[in-house]
């Protein structure tokens, strides 16, 4: 298989529609967690602009170890509460933190990171973990993206078991 982007058109929210069926494609017919996160981290880090790492950190049953990511090495180990993504595994709301030098608790892993959205990933009431994406701009995150995020990630929860 050779992949092709798609370039995407119109307004925001409409890039993420296209941008989600273009995930929803990639991801079709196989159910592998790893592989499914490792394509999807690669096709928004290619896709959006202003981004220094998109990824997954799967929950092991006691804290968020890192998965499949796009970007610089990153934090291995992120125990529930802990930074913004163990906020958002533990409240189960999306985090969307502006500017990460005023956020109590921010774990640097990349220090060119300066707005994040941590989308927490739920299936059938249970933890899998979080999609994380870090910009190297200030409050890179709008509604439209936190949406279009969420979609992604929804796309993501219903292509594994
Ligand atoms: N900044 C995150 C840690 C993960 S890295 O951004 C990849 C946090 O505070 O949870």
């Amino acid at each position: 298989m050779s992949f092709r982007a798609i370039a995407l058109e119109g307004t925001k929210a409409e890039q993420y529609a296209q941008l989600v069926d273009q995930a929803r494609g990639l991801m079709h017919g196989e159910r592998d967690r790893t592989a499914n996160a490792a394509n999807l981290s690669a096709l928004v880090y290619h896709a959006l602009p202003d981004l220094n790492w998109v990824g997954f950190y799967f929950f092991d049953g006691r804290e968020l170890v890192v998965g499949p990511f796009q970007g610089l090495p990153a934090c291995v180990r992120i125990a529930i509460g802990r930074g913004v993504c163990g906020n958002a595994a533990a409240t189960g709301q999306t985090q969307v933190i502006a500017d990460v030098e005023a956020f109590p608790g921010h774990i640097a892993c990349d220090s060119a990171s300066r707005s994040e959205i941590v989308v927490p990933l739920f299936k059938h009431d249970a933890l899998i973990g979080v999609f994380d994406i870090d910009s190297p701009k200030l409050d890179r995150f709008d509604t439209d993206d936190q949406r279009g995020l969420e979609a992604l990630a929804q796309a993501f929860l219903d292509a594994i078991d």
